[in-house]
């Protein structure tokens, strides 16, 4: 009864209204205010920190350096990088900064002016150390280690072997080879990092924030505070966008420290330029493929090697490698199979999650791949991908089948009929380009990606719920950890406990993202929380009914989802089964270059998707367009420059994204609705896939409109008559 509605969302009016507190806009009599000191130099060892000047300014109250933190470490998934880089604590190598972001002291002051002074203030003697930042490079044995107890650079390396190579390749009478290189990617959302943190009523460090995973925020700071989890508590407030660069910490560590040695109330909000330096960003990478195929369009063999740039510290980087390790050879079922991949460590900016989490530069190989294939053989691009498409029970690139329901053909299928196969609608021509020469041109692309964790990693739900009344429900309560980033997930969660209760939205209360309310219901991430938090909550919501029945009043019951496991790589073979549930994406892009200017204007994409049921259609859709902007955004003007480790363009003046005058013309979605068998009431999730085949398709309607092939993206003007012009050039 509420599932399929598109329902307003139940944060619209506040947000829209502008009454809604975001972190920054928070305050609390007492508080203080914190500035960070950067590192601002890619490599280099702090011989000596002296703040006393700094102490001097008025109004400060506290610098606190590495000698400062209890456990001088974290990371997601690997405790690599120091709170505080500087000398003074136990951590090994902490007095090294990797990068330009590295933190080396925090000020704290009875105003953010003072506190700013006093940063200027601490004066630091670096002894500057090597520089590695190309990640090729950065593999070679007589590079510069940024760890060098390590031994080497590289952070990670999987192999994929499946069937044999070289007689993959015996067999194909067509070979494609060519090298892809895919940029760095600011998630330029909306909120900067901010937050607040205090001794709440129960003695808990109590930190205000935004970020995708309560719990694991709880954790990272409960460790570098040496306090137990109980001791901490996280609360998410309105978010302003994650996009995968909140699942890392920024703030929260820090700002927990300082209120929890000093007893007051902190606060800090980060400038736009802080924000660029300080969090990571989407890998580049360096894509080799060689891929065959048979006369007849089968794709008999595809090897691929991925160096990744993992940038200074691990981040999720072994896991986005793991992800583009298998998507890298696209949603195919290819008998030859071999892929080497890797992270390395660079002196730049950590990379890690962006929404997409490896698919987009895998899908970029594997798909301009596919559409190079198609025009040596002068195959229609959706024919030959009809004829290599996973189905059920086809097997991965890892040796296994994919869950049931695979249904890659069906949006493939449905993304041609609404875009491909007819003739374009005319697209309205802009007023621009008088003298310049304007074609236009189609292109096509898919992919497929993991909903949920992948590759081992535990995956769990939890979700209570609590059902009030007499004879008739009148009011559900229902708990649930997970993040509302932006995208909707509340009003999901809502709408799915509606329906498991049978009652109306209006009778659901959602208390989330508190972890002194609520147990761990996972990251917003991964596109997993409406599968995963609808799995809990109709768990939950069985087991109250159960009790309802029995008259118990209220009745409440707490249930914790767990997915089907999953397993890591081979060592040797890649063997495994990295997924439970999978979401797919077909899309048809339509350019129009202007072959003066370079100038590429995206004017239509077609972007089909199965979401197996969908909970809201219309959060849905702003899904899909946000999704397609930002990776047009990625796939033709967002560009960030570093040059030595540093960024030159910190600011959203000269790091484009797209605006309003940018976006296309028309984003039609197309909304299929299969069954996930695994799903709660069918969902699958879909909130990465619109992201996943923008850029190839682009690439491919560019060559369709110009007869190049770009090999790397964003296709900037420059890029576009650069490559124009060696095109002219190689036709005499
Ligand atoms: Mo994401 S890129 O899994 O937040």
């Amino acid at each position: 009864m509420a599932l399929g509605l598109s329902l307003p969302r139940i944060d619209a009016l506040g947000k829209v209204t502008g009454t809604t507190p975001y972190p920054g806009d928070l305050n609390l009599p007492g508080m203080l205010h914190m500035k960070i000191l950067f590192a601002g130099r890619p490599h280099a060892r702090i011989r000596r920190l002296d703040t006393h000047r700094a102490e001097a300014v008025p109004g400060v109250v506290a610098i606190l350096t590495a000698k400062d933190v209890p456990v001088n470490e974290y990371g997601l998934i690997i405790n690599d990088q120091p709170v505080l880089c500087g000398p003074g604590s136990r951590k090994q190598g902490a007095d090294v900064v990797r990068f330009i972001g590295d933190q080396v002291a925090l000020v704290v002051a009875e105003s953010e002016k003072a506190a700013a002074t006093a940063r200027d203030l601490i004066e630091v003697d670096y002894d500057d150390l090597p520089v590695v930042t190309d990640p090729v490079v950065a593999m070679r044995p007589d590079a510069p280690l940024l760890f060098p107890e390590l031994g080497t650079n590289v952070l990670k390396h999987y192999r994929i072997r499946k069937g044999d190579i070289a007689t993959g390749f015996t067999q194909a009478d067509v070979v494609i080879e060519s090298t892809y290189r895919t940029p760095f990617q600011e998630h330029a959302y909306l909120q900067p990092e901010a937050g607040l943190a205090y001794v709440d009523e129960a003695g808990r460090v109590t930190v205000v924030v935004a970020g995708q995973w309560t719990h694991e925020d709880q954790a990272q700071i409960a460790h570098a505070l040496d306090l137990p989890v109980d001791q901490v508590r996280v609360i998410y407030p309105a978010i302003g966008g994650a996009f995968g660069g909140r699942e890392d910490m920024s703030v929260q560590i820090v700002l927990a420290l300082a209120a929890w040695k000093l007893r007051r109330p902190v606060k800090i909000v980060w400038s736009r330029e802080e924000s660029i330096v300080g969090h990571h960003k989407r890998h580049p990478m360096v894509l080799r493929a060689r891929w065959g195929a048979t006369r007849e369009g089968k794709v008999v063999a595809a090897e691929v090697e991925v160096i990744a740039d993992a940038g200074a510290y691990a981040y999720t980087s072994t896991k986005v490698l793991g992800n583009t390790t298998l998507m890298c050879t696209g949603p195919y079922e290819i008998p030859n199979v071999k892929v080497d991949s890797y992270a390395v460590y660079t002196n730049n900016i950590p990379t890690g999650a962006f929404r997409g989490f490896g698919g987009p530069q895998g899908l970029f190989a594997a798909e301009t791949q596919m559409n190079k294939l198609a025009e040596a053989l002068d195959m229609d691009p959706v024919e030959l991908r009809q004829r290599n498409l996973l189905r059920e029970g086809s097997l991965l690139s890892v040796g296994t089948p994919l869950p049931p329901g695979v249904t890659i053909g069906q949006v493939v299928q449905a993304a041609a009929e609404a875009g491909w196969n007819l003739p374009s609608p005319p697209a309205t021509l802009s007023k621009a380009g008088k003298r310049g020469a304007r074609v236009k041109g189609k292109g096509f692309a898919c992919g497929f990606k993991n909903v949920g964790f992948s590759f081992g990693a535990p995956e769990r739900c939890w979700a209570t719920v609590e059902l009030y009344g007499g004879t008739e429900i009148e009011q559900v309560i229902v708990r649930h950890a997970g993040a509302d980033v932006g995208q909707g997930a509340h009003t999901a969660i809502v709408q799915m406990t509606a329906e498991a209760a049978g009652v109306s939205v209006e009778k659901v209360r959602l208390v989330a993202s508190d972890t002194a309310e609520t147990g761990d219901s996972g990251s917003s991430s991964a596109s997993r929380m409406t599968f995963m938090a609808g799995n809990a909550v109709r768990g939950a919501m069985e087991a109250a009914l159960a009790k309802w029945r029995d008259e118990e009043r209220p009745a409440v019951a707490t249930y914790v989802y767990r997915a089907p496991p999953t397993t890591p790589f081979d060592p040797e073979t890649g063997h495994s089964e990295p997924n439970f549930a999978y979401g797919y994406v077909a899309q048809v892009a339509e350019v129009e270059v202007d072959t003066e200017t370079g100038q590429v204007r995206l004017v239509r994409v077609v972007s089909a998707h199965d979401v197996g049921r969908a909970v809201n259609p219309q959060l849905i859709q702003g899904q899909i367009e946000g999704g397609v902007v930002q990776a047009q955004g990625y796939a033709l003007m967002e560009n960030l420059v570093v040059r030595d480790g540093r960024i030159l363009n910190p600011y959203l003046s000269t790091y484009l994204i797209p605006t309003v005058l940018d976006v296309p013309e028309r984003v039609e979605s197309v909304i299929l609705e299969c069954a996930d068998p695994r799903g709660p009431w069918g969902v699958r999730g879909m909130a990465e896939m619109p992201f996943l085949p923008l850029a190839p398709a682009v690439i491919a309607a560019v060559h369709d409109a110009t007869g190049v092939w770009f090999d790397a993206i964003p296709l900037t003007p420059e890029r576009v008559l650069a490559g124009l012009k060696s095109q002219r050039s190689a036709n005499g």
